[in-house]
Protein backbone atom coordinates (compact mmCIF):
# COMPACT_ATOMS: atom_id res chain seq x y z
CA UNK A 1 0.00 0.00 0.00
CA UNK A 2 1.51 3.48 -0.98
CA UNK A 3 1.58 5.71 2.11
CA UNK A 4 3.30 9.57 2.40
CA UNK A 5 3.25 9.44 5.83
CA UNK A 6 5.99 9.38 8.41
CA UNK A 7 4.82 7.16 11.16
CA UNK A 8 4.47 8.62 14.45
CA UNK A 9 7.88 7.57 15.64
CA UNK A 10 9.19 9.31 12.69
CA UNK A 11 7.45 12.37 13.18
CA UNK A 12 8.38 12.79 16.40
CA UNK A 13 12.38 12.13 15.44
CA UNK A 14 11.70 14.92 13.15
CA UNK A 15 10.98 17.19 15.46
CA UNK A 16 13.70 16.32 17.69
CA UNK A 17 16.18 16.79 15.19
CA UNK A 18 14.43 19.92 13.65
CA UNK A 19 14.86 21.31 17.15
CA UNK A 20 18.10 20.73 17.51
CA UNK A 21 18.46 22.19 13.95
CA UNK A 22 17.02 25.23 14.75
CA UNK A 23 18.20 25.92 18.35
CA UNK A 24 21.10 24.45 18.48
CA UNK A 25 22.80 24.54 14.97
CA UNK A 26 21.05 27.67 13.27
CA UNK A 27 22.50 30.17 15.66
CA UNK A 28 25.90 29.20 15.27
CA UNK A 29 26.35 28.50 11.86
CA UNK A 30 27.15 31.58 10.96
CA UNK A 31 30.08 32.13 13.14
CA UNK A 32 31.73 28.77 12.85
CA UNK A 33 31.46 29.50 8.73
CA UNK A 34 33.29 32.22 9.27
CA UNK A 35 36.00 31.09 11.59
CA UNK A 36 35.90 27.80 9.53
CA UNK A 37 36.13 25.93 12.59
CA UNK A 38 34.59 22.79 13.79
CA UNK A 39 31.95 22.98 16.52
CA UNK A 40 32.65 20.15 18.48
CA UNK A 41 30.52 20.75 21.76
CA UNK A 42 27.82 20.73 18.87
CA UNK A 43 28.71 18.19 17.22
CA UNK A 44 28.84 16.12 21.01
CA UNK A 45 25.76 17.24 21.97
CA UNK A 46 23.71 15.66 18.64
CA UNK A 47 25.54 12.35 19.08
CA UNK A 48 24.25 12.18 22.74
CA UNK A 49 20.50 13.03 21.39
CA UNK A 50 21.18 9.92 19.00
CA UNK A 51 21.42 11.95 16.11
CA UNK A 52 24.81 10.63 15.08
CA UNK A 53 26.14 7.42 13.39
CA UNK A 54 22.24 6.60 12.59
CA UNK A 55 24.05 3.67 9.94
CA UNK A 56 25.02 1.46 13.26
CA UNK A 57 22.51 -1.63 13.79
CA UNK A 58 20.92 -2.29 16.88
CA UNK A 59 22.93 -5.19 17.78
CA UNK A 60 26.08 -3.44 17.94
CA UNK A 61 24.88 -0.55 19.88
CA UNK A 62 23.30 2.08 17.70
CA UNK A 63 19.38 3.00 17.47
CA UNK A 64 18.32 0.63 15.22
CA UNK A 65 17.10 3.61 12.89
CA UNK A 66 15.47 2.12 8.95
CA UNK A 67 17.37 3.94 6.07
CA UNK A 68 14.23 6.33 5.94
CA UNK A 69 14.70 7.31 9.20
CA UNK A 70 18.44 8.67 8.72
CA UNK A 71 17.27 10.28 6.09
CA UNK A 72 14.47 12.47 7.80
CA UNK A 73 17.54 12.89 10.33
CA UNK A 74 19.68 14.52 7.61
CA UNK A 75 17.27 16.50 6.39
CA UNK A 76 16.60 18.29 9.71
CA UNK A 77 20.14 18.36 10.55
CA UNK A 78 21.33 19.91 7.08
CA UNK A 79 18.55 22.57 7.75
CA UNK A 80 20.09 23.71 10.64
CA UNK A 81 23.50 23.59 9.10
CA UNK A 82 24.90 22.19 5.97
CA UNK A 83 28.82 22.31 7.32
CA UNK A 84 27.59 20.74 10.28
CA UNK A 85 26.06 17.95 8.68
CA UNK A 86 28.78 17.05 6.66
CA UNK A 87 30.69 16.43 9.60
CA UNK A 88 27.94 14.19 11.25
CA UNK A 89 27.30 12.03 7.62
CA UNK A 90 31.08 11.76 7.04
CA UNK A 91 31.11 9.60 10.22
CA UNK A 92 28.25 7.60 8.42
CA UNK A 93 30.07 7.40 5.03
CA UNK A 94 33.20 5.83 7.07
CA UNK A 95 31.42 3.69 9.14
CA UNK A 96 28.70 2.57 6.44
CA UNK A 97 31.78 0.02 4.94
CA UNK A 98 32.11 -2.21 7.81
CA UNK A 99 28.17 -2.43 8.52
CA UNK A 100 27.90 -3.56 4.94
CA UNK A 101 31.19 -5.48 4.16
CA UNK A 102 32.32 -6.24 8.20
CA UNK A 103 32.32 -9.79 10.37
CA UNK A 104 29.96 -9.48 13.50
CA UNK A 105 33.69 -9.21 14.99
CA UNK A 106 34.69 -6.67 13.12
CA UNK A 107 31.39 -4.81 13.88
CA UNK A 108 31.44 -5.20 17.37
CA UNK A 109 35.04 -3.94 17.33
CA UNK A 110 34.95 -1.34 15.28
CA UNK A 111 31.16 -0.28 15.71
CA UNK A 112 30.43 -0.17 19.22
CA UNK A 113 32.98 2.24 20.45
CA UNK A 114 31.03 4.97 18.63
CA UNK A 115 28.14 4.22 20.32
CA UNK A 116 29.59 4.29 23.34
CA UNK A 117 31.05 7.78 23.18
CA UNK A 118 31.63 10.84 20.49
CA UNK A 119 34.20 9.42 17.80
CA UNK A 120 34.96 10.60 14.46
CA UNK A 121 35.25 8.46 11.60
CA UNK A 122 37.29 9.59 7.93
CA UNK A 123 36.41 7.52 4.63
CA UNK A 124 39.29 7.66 2.31
CA UNK A 125 38.53 6.84 -0.95
CA UNK A 126 39.58 9.88 -3.38
CA UNK A 127 43.15 10.60 -4.37
CA UNK A 128 44.79 13.87 -5.40
CA UNK A 129 44.62 12.05 -9.05
CA UNK A 130 41.58 9.82 -8.56
CA UNK A 131 37.93 11.60 -8.03
CA UNK A 132 35.66 10.32 -10.28
CA UNK A 133 37.86 7.70 -11.47
CA UNK A 134 37.80 5.71 -8.41
CA UNK A 135 39.20 2.90 -9.52
CA UNK A 136 42.10 4.19 -10.96
CA UNK A 137 43.17 4.70 -6.66
CA UNK A 138 47.39 4.41 -6.59
CA UNK A 139 47.31 4.08 -2.65
CA UNK A 140 48.92 0.19 -2.34
CA UNK A 141 48.06 -2.57 0.09
CA UNK A 142 51.22 -5.11 0.25
CA UNK A 143 51.20 -8.11 2.04
CA UNK A 144 53.81 -7.79 4.95
CA UNK A 145 53.40 -11.32 6.13
CA UNK A 146 51.25 -10.69 9.61
CA UNK A 147 50.17 -7.24 8.64
CA UNK A 148 49.18 -5.45 5.39
CA UNK A 149 51.43 -2.42 4.92
CA UNK A 150 49.41 0.92 3.06
CA UNK A 151 51.35 3.73 1.39
CA UNK A 152 49.45 6.43 -0.62
CA UNK A 153 48.17 9.64 -0.57
CA UNK A 154 43.79 10.52 -0.31
CA UNK A 155 42.77 14.03 -0.63
CA UNK A 156 39.92 15.89 0.05
CA UNK A 157 39.13 13.45 2.98
CA UNK A 158 36.13 15.07 5.30
CA UNK A 159 36.56 14.70 9.38
CA UNK A 160 40.60 13.63 8.63
CA UNK A 161 41.91 16.13 11.40
CA UNK A 162 40.04 14.83 13.93
CA UNK A 163 39.05 10.96 13.12
CA UNK A 164 39.69 8.22 15.63
CA UNK A 165 39.32 5.80 12.17
CA UNK A 166 39.93 5.97 8.51
CA UNK A 167 38.53 3.13 6.22
CA UNK A 168 40.85 3.21 3.18
CA UNK A 169 40.73 1.66 0.05
CA UNK A 170 43.69 0.84 -1.25
CA UNK A 171 45.27 -1.62 -4.01
CA UNK A 172 46.96 -5.05 -3.73
CA UNK A 173 47.63 -5.08 -7.56
CA UNK A 174 47.01 -2.50 -9.41
CA UNK A 175 46.77 -4.48 -13.10
CA UNK A 176 43.21 -5.98 -11.87
CA UNK A 177 41.88 -2.63 -12.13
CA UNK A 178 38.61 -2.31 -9.44
CA UNK A 179 39.17 -5.94 -8.41
CA UNK A 180 42.41 -5.33 -6.85
CA UNK A 181 40.75 -2.87 -4.67
CA UNK A 182 40.59 -3.93 -0.92
CA UNK A 183 39.27 -1.93 2.01
CA UNK A 184 40.92 -1.58 5.64
CA UNK A 185 39.39 -0.35 8.86
CA UNK A 186 42.79 2.12 10.55
CA UNK A 187 43.68 3.39 13.62
CA UNK A 188 44.07 7.04 13.19
CA UNK A 189 46.72 7.21 15.16
CA UNK A 190 49.06 4.58 13.42
CA UNK A 191 52.39 5.28 13.03
CA UNK A 192 52.90 6.66 9.35
CA UNK A 193 50.06 8.44 8.70
CA UNK A 194 50.50 12.35 8.65
CA UNK A 195 47.41 14.37 8.22
CA UNK A 196 47.75 17.25 5.92
CA UNK A 197 46.25 21.09 6.77
CA UNK A 198 42.35 22.43 6.85
CA UNK A 199 41.39 22.85 2.81
CA UNK A 200 40.10 26.50 2.94
CA UNK A 201 36.97 25.86 0.96
CA UNK A 202 34.07 28.10 -0.90
CA UNK A 203 31.01 26.38 1.43
CA UNK A 204 30.88 23.51 4.20
CA UNK A 205 33.43 25.68 6.15
CA UNK A 206 33.63 24.17 9.79
CA UNK A 207 33.67 20.65 8.31
CA UNK A 208 36.83 19.41 8.41
CA UNK A 209 38.71 18.39 4.97
CA UNK A 210 42.74 17.53 4.21
CA UNK A 211 44.70 15.18 2.65
CA UNK A 212 46.25 11.59 4.40
CA UNK A 213 49.65 10.18 3.61
CA UNK A 214 49.98 6.81 4.37
CA UNK A 215 54.00 5.95 4.63
CA UNK A 216 54.58 1.96 5.58
CA UNK A 217 51.51 1.95 8.03
CA UNK A 218 50.96 -1.36 9.30
CA UNK A 219 47.54 -2.45 9.80
CA UNK A 220 46.27 -5.76 11.57
CA UNK A 221 45.34 -8.32 8.97
CA UNK A 222 41.94 -8.66 11.01
CA UNK A 223 41.57 -4.82 9.46
CA UNK A 224 40.35 -5.80 6.31
CA UNK A 225 36.78 -5.89 5.33
CA UNK A 226 36.06 -9.09 3.52
CA UNK A 227 38.60 -10.79 1.07
CA UNK A 228 41.11 -9.24 -0.76
CA UNK A 229 39.73 -7.59 -3.95
CA UNK A 230 36.59 -7.13 -2.09
CA UNK A 231 37.04 -3.15 -1.69
CA UNK A 232 35.80 -1.91 -4.97
CA UNK A 233 32.27 -3.81 -4.32
CA UNK A 234 32.14 -2.57 -0.42
CA UNK A 235 32.82 1.07 -1.81
CA UNK A 236 29.95 1.18 -4.59
CA UNK A 237 27.35 -0.93 -2.06
CA UNK A 238 28.52 2.46 0.69
CA UNK A 239 27.88 4.94 -2.21
CA UNK A 240 24.70 3.47 -2.75
CA UNK A 241 23.55 3.96 0.81
CA UNK A 242 25.15 7.49 1.54
CA UNK A 243 24.21 8.93 -1.87
CA UNK A 244 20.47 9.29 -0.61
CA UNK A 245 22.10 10.70 2.86
CA UNK A 246 23.81 13.21 0.67
CA UNK A 247 20.65 14.19 -1.34
CA UNK A 248 18.70 14.61 2.08
CA UNK A 249 21.15 17.17 3.04
CA UNK A 250 20.06 18.67 -0.20
CA UNK A 251 16.35 18.91 0.32
CA UNK A 252 17.23 20.06 3.77
CA UNK A 253 19.28 22.78 2.77
CA UNK A 254 16.70 23.54 -0.28
CA UNK A 255 13.98 23.35 2.36
CA UNK A 256 15.77 25.94 4.32
CA UNK A 257 16.85 28.45 0.99
CA UNK A 258 12.49 28.49 0.00
CA UNK A 259 11.85 29.21 3.78
CA UNK A 260 14.07 32.26 4.17
CA UNK A 261 12.99 33.51 0.41
CA UNK A 262 9.53 33.23 1.48
CA UNK A 263 9.74 35.32 4.85
CA UNK A 264 11.93 37.73 2.93
CA UNK A 265 9.58 37.97 0.08
CA UNK A 266 6.22 38.55 2.23
CA UNK A 267 8.34 40.90 4.71
CA UNK A 268 9.97 43.37 1.85
CA UNK A 269 8.18 46.04 -0.14
CA UNK A 270 8.87 47.52 -3.58
CA UNK A 271 6.45 49.19 -5.86
CA UNK A 272 4.04 49.74 -2.93
CA UNK A 273 3.28 46.30 -1.69
CA UNK A 274 5.40 42.61 -0.50
CA UNK A 275 7.26 41.13 -3.30
CA UNK A 276 6.15 37.84 -3.17
CA UNK A 277 2.46 39.84 -4.23
CA UNK A 278 4.77 40.16 -7.57
CA UNK A 279 4.26 37.15 -10.06
CA UNK A 280 7.92 37.18 -11.04
CA UNK A 281 8.86 36.42 -7.41
CA UNK A 282 5.40 34.05 -6.82
CA UNK A 283 6.71 31.91 -10.55
CA UNK A 284 10.12 31.37 -8.74
CA UNK A 285 9.10 30.33 -4.89
CA UNK A 286 6.64 28.15 -6.86
CA UNK A 287 9.18 26.68 -9.02
CA UNK A 288 11.59 26.18 -5.79
CA UNK A 289 8.35 24.57 -4.01
CA UNK A 290 8.17 21.72 -6.66
CA UNK A 291 11.90 20.98 -6.59
CA UNK A 292 11.76 20.94 -3.19
CA UNK A 293 8.97 18.41 -3.02
CA UNK A 294 10.01 16.19 -5.81
CA UNK A 295 13.51 15.86 -4.25
CA UNK A 296 12.49 14.88 -1.11
CA UNK A 297 9.80 12.19 -2.91
CA UNK A 298 13.62 10.54 -4.90
CA UNK A 299 15.38 10.81 -1.09
CA UNK A 300 12.60 8.79 -0.17
CA UNK A 301 12.19 6.07 -2.41
CA UNK A 302 15.78 5.60 -3.12
CA UNK A 303 16.07 5.15 1.18
CA UNK A 304 12.93 2.87 0.88
CA UNK A 305 14.14 0.71 -1.55
CA UNK A 306 17.27 -0.13 1.02
CA UNK A 307 15.11 -0.77 3.65
CA UNK A 308 13.31 -3.21 1.52
CA UNK A 309 16.66 -5.36 0.37
CA UNK A 310 15.79 -3.71 -3.35
CA UNK A 311 18.56 -1.96 -5.92
CA UNK A 312 18.87 0.91 -5.56
CA UNK A 313 22.07 2.27 -7.00
CA UNK A 314 19.78 3.79 -10.34
CA UNK A 315 17.43 5.98 -7.50
CA UNK A 316 20.19 6.86 -5.39
CA UNK A 317 21.94 8.39 -8.41
CA UNK A 318 18.92 10.61 -9.43
CA UNK A 319 17.69 11.45 -5.66
CA UNK A 320 21.78 12.38 -5.34
CA UNK A 321 21.80 14.43 -8.96
CA UNK A 322 18.84 15.99 -9.13
CA UNK A 323 18.42 17.12 -5.27
CA UNK A 324 21.92 18.57 -5.75
CA UNK A 325 20.92 20.28 -8.63
CA UNK A 326 18.03 21.98 -7.81
CA UNK A 327 19.33 22.92 -4.08
CA UNK A 328 21.66 24.25 -6.53
CA UNK A 329 19.14 26.44 -8.20
CA UNK A 330 16.48 26.75 -4.98
CA UNK A 331 19.60 28.59 -3.23
CA UNK A 332 20.80 30.65 -6.23
CA UNK A 333 17.09 31.76 -6.80
CA UNK A 334 16.98 32.80 -2.72
CA UNK A 335 19.56 34.49 -3.36
CA UNK A 336 18.58 36.63 -6.34
CA UNK A 337 14.61 36.88 -4.31
CA UNK A 338 16.73 38.78 -1.45
CA UNK A 339 18.62 40.86 -4.30
CA UNK A 340 21.69 43.06 -2.84
CA UNK A 341 20.59 41.57 0.64
CA UNK A 342 21.38 38.00 -0.38
CA UNK A 343 24.74 38.75 -1.50
CA UNK A 344 25.34 39.87 1.97
CA UNK A 345 26.76 37.49 4.86
CA UNK A 346 24.44 39.40 6.99
CA UNK A 347 21.84 37.27 5.94
CA UNK A 348 21.64 33.36 5.46
CA UNK A 349 21.10 32.68 1.97
CA UNK A 350 24.57 33.27 0.78
CA UNK A 351 26.01 30.77 2.69
CA UNK A 352 23.38 28.36 1.52
CA UNK A 353 24.27 29.13 -1.82
CA UNK A 354 28.14 28.47 -0.79
CA UNK A 355 27.02 25.56 0.48
CA UNK A 356 24.85 24.10 -2.26
CA UNK A 357 27.63 23.77 -4.84
CA UNK A 358 29.71 21.10 -2.94
CA UNK A 359 26.79 18.86 -2.52
CA UNK A 360 26.92 18.90 -6.57
CA UNK A 361 30.57 17.56 -6.11
CA UNK A 362 31.27 15.45 -3.05
CA UNK A 363 30.14 11.73 -3.19
CA UNK A 364 30.19 11.25 -6.52
CA UNK A 365 29.73 14.53 -9.49
CA UNK A 366 26.13 15.44 -10.73
CA UNK A 367 28.13 14.17 -13.86
CA UNK A 368 28.85 10.36 -12.42
CA UNK A 369 25.84 10.67 -11.29
CA UNK A 370 24.50 10.58 -14.58
CA UNK A 371 26.74 8.15 -16.31
CA UNK A 372 25.79 5.51 -13.69
CA UNK A 373 21.78 6.59 -14.36
CA UNK A 374 22.44 5.96 -17.87
CA UNK A 375 24.41 2.59 -17.20
CA UNK A 376 21.12 1.51 -15.77
CA UNK A 377 19.05 2.50 -18.12
CA UNK A 378 20.83 1.00 -20.81
CA UNK A 379 21.24 -2.29 -18.84
N1 LIG B 1 27.15 -1.90 -6.62
C1 LIG B 1 27.83 -3.05 -6.85
N2 LIG B 1 28.71 -3.16 -7.86
C2 LIG B 1 28.91 -2.10 -8.67
C3 LIG B 1 28.24 -0.86 -8.44
C4 LIG B 1 27.31 -0.81 -7.40
N3 LIG B 1 26.63 0.31 -7.13
N4 LIG B 1 28.64 0.01 -9.39
C5 LIG B 1 29.53 -0.61 -10.15
N5 LIG B 1 29.68 -1.90 -9.71
C6 LIG B 1 30.53 -2.94 -10.30
C7 LIG B 1 30.15 -3.20 -11.75
O1 LIG B 1 29.10 -4.13 -11.84
C8 LIG B 1 31.43 -3.77 -12.27
O2 LIG B 1 31.53 -5.11 -11.83
P1 LIG B 1 32.22 -6.30 -12.69
O3 LIG B 1 33.66 -6.07 -12.70
O4 LIG B 1 31.83 -7.53 -11.98
O5 LIG B 1 31.64 -6.18 -14.08
C9 LIG B 1 32.49 -2.96 -11.52
O6 LIG B 1 31.86 -2.46 -10.35
C10 LIG B 1 33.06 -1.81 -12.29
O7 LIG B 1 31.99 -0.98 -12.67
P2 LIG B 1 32.14 0.16 -13.73
O8 LIG B 1 32.73 -0.43 -14.98
O9 LIG B 1 30.85 0.86 -13.84
O10 LIG B 1 33.26 1.09 -13.04
P3 LIG B 1 33.90 2.43 -13.53
O11 LIG B 1 35.32 2.40 -13.15
O12 LIG B 1 33.54 2.71 -14.95
O13 LIG B 1 33.24 3.61 -12.64
C11 LIG B 1 31.89 4.90 -11.19
C12 LIG B 1 32.25 3.54 -11.79
C13 LIG B 1 30.42 4.81 -10.89
C14 LIG B 1 32.14 6.07 -12.10
C15 LIG B 1 32.70 5.05 -9.88
O14 LIG B 1 34.08 5.20 -10.16
C16 LIG B 1 32.24 6.20 -9.05
O15 LIG B 1 31.24 6.10 -8.34
N6 LIG B 1 32.99 7.33 -9.08
C17 LIG B 1 32.74 8.45 -8.19
C18 LIG B 1 33.55 8.28 -6.95
C19 LIG B 1 32.90 8.94 -5.76
O16 LIG B 1 31.69 8.99 -5.61
N7 LIG B 1 33.74 9.36 -4.86
C20 LIG B 1 33.26 9.94 -3.65
C21 LIG B 1 34.33 9.94 -2.63
S1 LIG B 1 33.72 10.13 -1.00
C22 LIG B 1 33.41 11.77 -0.77
O17 LIG B 1 33.30 12.54 -1.67
C23 LIG B 1 33.14 12.16 0.63
C24 LIG B 1 34.11 13.05 1.26
O18 LIG B 1 34.63 12.76 2.33
C25 LIG B 1 34.36 14.36 0.64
Amino acid sequence: MLNFELTSEQKEIQEMAMKFAKNEMMPNASEYDLKGEMPMDILQKAWSLGLVNTCIPVEFGGAGFSTIDSMVITEALAYGCLGMNTAIMANDLALLPIVIGGTSEQKEKFLKPFTESYKIAAFCLTEPGNGSDAAGLKTTIKDGGDHWVVNGEKMWITNAGYADLFTLYGTLDPSLKHKGISALVIDAKAEGIEVGKPEKKMGHCCSDTRSVTFRDVKVPKENMLGQPGDGWKIAMKTLDHSRPMVAASAVGGAQCALDHAKGYALERNQFGKPIAAHQSIQFMLAEMATKVEASRLLVLKSAWLIDNNQPNTRLASMAKSFASDSFMEIATDAVQIYGGYGYSKEYPVEKLMRDAKLIQIYEGTSQIQRLVIAKEVLK
